[in-house]
């Protein structure tokens, strides 16, 4: 008798579900974790958007089934956050679709848009659900290995010719997760221009494009021109305004790569919960001094744990958006050896770079998700108990 299918067994525990259970049998037995593993922020979502969500909770039309490709409210403000955001015009039936946070809709996207035998293009290292999946929808991966001396973006040129006949999707990531890195214009405009040459359609994910710091304003890959003929990018509610339970996210860009996954998703889930929604456009579209709070106190803590590694002997340069530290694990240690003597030995959760793909090794991951006095804790019990 089989238990799963033959695909299944290609796919491992989703890394930080696995983390989580060990994070909690270790809570059970007593030890104080503290956790800088998974990207998910300790402060509140603002007062303002809770209060929002609560007043449409209470409206009964709202908690009907949603619309399928994301009420019009929220559609219509994502395509105002563009506009107020990148001076970017989207037309919200068509070029905006509503999504269950936005690893939802990059995980469907990939068998609405590869069909078996196929290749998906993935940064290395990255984010694990691109990966995962190309492997569920019965396709491949190919890796584009991304190094510190390029500044974490891949090289195109590299991919070999073979791979790019079979390749029908890129995923792209900046501000990137977990690198810390940032694209540029000119970078995005030669995806655009090469993904246009080889037939490829790019998802970026902008998860990130908020949680920046110092004045700067990450780009969004449809700034590039022509991007709209191959392009779409997925954002996230989650990171900016620190709503990562509420599961909201949306996809812009090409209409026909919109409508494919508007089809898929039809087919396999029935949206987002209206008053979620309703809260998200809310948050999108009112004050946004909430979102440089926010950033004001990710950029002290990213300057105190860059201090305090550099203590140990860490070198990190500071990144200009996200809220992870990418480091070079320390002399005479792997990725997950490192990762497993933090945790073990200091009851800390990194995560190892190698989790994020080949070019991840030599590196760990550390997440701002925690107040300043336990990060203090996290980097004292490093320096006490682990050796470097
Ligand atoms: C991360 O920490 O990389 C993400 O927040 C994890 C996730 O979205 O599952």
């Amino acid at each position: 008798m089989r238990y799963q299918s033959v695909r299944m067994d290609q796919i491992p525990p989703y890394m930080f579900a696995e983390l989580g259970k060990k994070k909690a049998a270790m809570i059970k037995s007593g030890i104080d974790v503290i956790d800088l593993g998974i990207g998910d922020p300790d402060l509140p979502t603002p007062a303002h958007i809770v209060d929002k969500l609560v007043e449409e909770a209470r409206k009964p039309e709202n908690l009907r089934y949603p619309q399928f490709s994301g009420h019009p409210v929220f559609r219509k403000a994502v395509a105002e956050f563009y506009k107020r955001e990148y001076g970017i015009e989207l037309d919200p039936e068509t070029e905006v679709l509503a999504l269950i946070g936005s690893k939802e809709g990059l995980s469907h996207l990939v068998p609405a848009m590869i069909d078996p035998g196929e290749i998906v293009l993935v940064p290395d290292p990255c984010y694990p659900p691109y990966r995962m999946a190309a492997v569920l929808a019965g396709g491949m991966y190919h890796d584009m290995p991304m190094v510190k001396e390029n500044g974490f973006l891949p090289d195109f040129e590299e991919i070999p010719e073979n791979v790019l006949e079979k390749a029908r999707l890129m995923f792209l990531n900046y501000p990137g997760n977990p690198t810390a890195a940032v694209a540029d214009g000119p970078f995005f405009q030669n995806a655009v221009d090469f993904a246009k040459r080889k037939g490829i359609i790019i998802a970026h994910d902008s998860a990130y494009n908020k949680v920046a710091f110092s004045g700067y304003k990450p780009p969004s890959i449809l700034e590039a021109r022509g991007a709209k003929d191959v392009a779409v990018e997925f954002g996230s509610l989650s990171k900016t305004y620190c709503m990562t339970g509420w599961r909201i996210g949306y996809v812009v860009g090409n209409r026909d790569v919109i409508k494919a996954l508007a089809v898929f998703k039809s087919n396999t889930d029935t949206g987002v919960f209206t008053p979620i929604q309703l809260a998200g456009a809310h948050a999108l579209l009112s004050d946004q001094t909430c979102v440089d709070t926010h950033n004001d106190i990710y950029f002290a803590r990213m300057k105190g744990m860059i201090e305090a590694l550099q203590e140990i002997g860490i070198e990190v340069e500071r990144p200009k958006a996200s809220f992870f530290i990418w480091a070079p694990v320390p002399a005479g240690y792997s990725s997950s050896g490192f990762a497993e003597a933090v945790l073990e030995q200091a009851g800390v959760i990194v995560t190892p770079g190698s989790a994020f793909g080949p070019s991840g090794e030599g590196y760990f991951r550390i997440s701002l998700s925690v107040p300043n006095a336990r990060l203090d804790e996290a980097i004292g019990r490093i320096k006490r108990k682990i050796k470097i």
